[in-house]
């Protein structure tokens, strides 16, 4: 086991009693056991979408869709990304705002760099990626070694 090592994080009050109490519920005997396990977690999560050739994914955008060449530049980027572009769902939130959820598949890679185009596009409020892994043909087990905090059930 590597040397453990003390380091301090700044956040809000308001977010750490949230944590607290986060911790309290669930299986977290202390902060710093909550902590390793959450980091843990996010690492595991990050190595297992990279390594996956083919993932499918959802980017949620928020826009104002009165800004002068969005639309288009919105609609010239998910054309420019060509296969992995799957469906869109749109929602007219107000008179000002548009969402947007993109489904989208392929390499992680791809769909990483395609979710940072549109995200940063001048005018998108906000751009949640979710990636998901596809399992494989015939293996009935891809969440092995992969820990979600919960418990599916499984045919064997
Ligand atoms: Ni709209």
């Amino acid at each position: 086991m590597s040397e453990l090592v003390r380091f301090s994080v700044s956040l809000e009050s308001e977010l750490l009693e949230r944590f607290d109490r986060f911790c309290e519920k669930g299986r977290f005997a202390t902060r710093s056991e909550g902590i390793r396990q959450l980091l843990h977690q996010a690492l595991t999560d990050e190595a297992w979408t990279e390594s996956s050739p083919d993932a499918m994914a959802t980017l949620t955008v928020v826009y104002d869709h009165h800004r002068p060449g969005l639309v288009q530049s919105l609609l010239d980027v998910q054309h420019g990304g060509g296969e992995c572009v799957i469906s869109t769902l749109h929602v007219h939130i107000d008179h000002d705002h548009c969402l947007e959820v993109i489904v989208l598949r392929g390499a992680p890679s791809d769909l990483r760099s395609l979710a940072d185009r549109l995200r940063g596009l001048k005018g998108v409020r906000c751009g949640d990626l979710v990636v998901a892994h596809v399992p494989e043909p015939g293996s009935a087990h891809p969440a092995h070694g992969h820990h979600h905090g919960h418990s599916h059930p499984h045919t064997h």
